[in-house]
């Protein structure tokens, strides 16, 4: 029986609601993040609603702590079922003014923190058959304007789980990978980007949300149980994905357009 789930960026938002939902049924959970106290707090939730296990402070950049982590998950809970690999940040701003250390820092987390947290779990999903679902987002897809280092990290969390749900099948490991629209977490805390005016912009994009944290987790777990591979909570979401792939072009002068507001908004402060 699988019952053992680990989860990166597990003391705040999707993480936490993700660790929520399995928690529910009973799972055992190893939650990982650099905010101690959030994840205390998420461990806390979690036995209230039927979950218990352990936290470990992990930063997903660094590829010994994610050995670390999969060692502690062998040790005090015999291996692992499922990785969760949700941990991440959030930037935004255009090209010309993003710096190459923006772009540095983006890809360590949200690109290569996927690809460590994979590498480091593989041997004990091996031997469970176990699965990865890594988070990504629709910028994986639709490559928005005024954020082209986060459309890059999280298209390369795409390509990476396409790449493993192949390779990975002959070893029976399942992958998945979710890509949701905007929605509120705490993601804006940790925005770096060279216009401050625009982490005002993306807060409003995640305001505007029409679904919840807690929401997506429960259409993730749903779509996971369903063997989706991509998995996309949002309805608009679809919607967008369906029309980009009828008629790309259209979709590119939407997000031009959109470039050119962006920046007309920039400068008029
Ligand atoms: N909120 C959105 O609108 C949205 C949309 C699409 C995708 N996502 C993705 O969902 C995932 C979860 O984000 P969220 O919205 O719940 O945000 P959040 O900020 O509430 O949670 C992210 C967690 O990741 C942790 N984290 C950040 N850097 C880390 C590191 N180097 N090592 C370990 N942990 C680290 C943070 O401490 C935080 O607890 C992210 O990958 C994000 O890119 C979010």
């Amino acid at each position: 029986m699988q019952n053992r789930i680990m989860i990166t960026g597990a003391g705040s938002g999707l993480g936490r609601e993700i660790a929520l939902r399995w928690a529910r049924e009973g799972w055992r959970l190893a939650l990982a993040d650099v905010n101690e106290a959030g994840l205390r707090e998420t461990l806390e939730l979690c036995r209230a609603v039927g979950g218990d296990g352990f936290v470990q402070r992990c930063d997903v950049r660094d590829y010994s702590q994610l050995t670390a982590l999969a060692q502690a998950c062998d040790e005090k809970l015999g291996g692992i079922d499922v990785i969760v690999n949700n941990a991440g940040v959030a930037s935004g701003g255009f090209f010309a003014e993003l710096s190459l250390e923006d772009w540095d820092w983006q890809i360590a987390v949200n690109l290569m923190g996927v690809v460590k947290g994979c590498k480091a779990f593989l041997p004990l999903l091996e031997r469970s058959r176990g699965r990865i679902i890594n988070i990504a987002s629709m910028a994986a897809l639709m490559q928005g304007p005024g954020m082209s280092n986060y459309n890059v990290a999280k298209a390369g969390v795409l390509a990476l789980s396409e790449s493993l749900l192949v390779e990975l099948r002959q070893v029976e490991v399942a992958v998945h990978v979710v890509c949701p629209s905007f929605f509120q977490t705490n993601l804006l805390d940790s925005f770096r980007g060279p216009d401050p005016a625009m982490k005002a912009q993306v807060g409003k994009l995640l305001e505007g949300s029409p679904i919840s944290a807690a929401q997506i987790a429960e259409h993730i777990h749903r779509q996971v149980a369903a063997g989706e591979f991509l998995i996309l909570p949002h309805e608009a979401g679809r919607q967008a994905w369906q029309l980009k792939r009828q008629a790309p072009e259209r979709l590119y002068d939407e997000m031009a357009e959109m470039a050119v507001k962006m920046r007309a908004k920039a400068q008029s402060r």
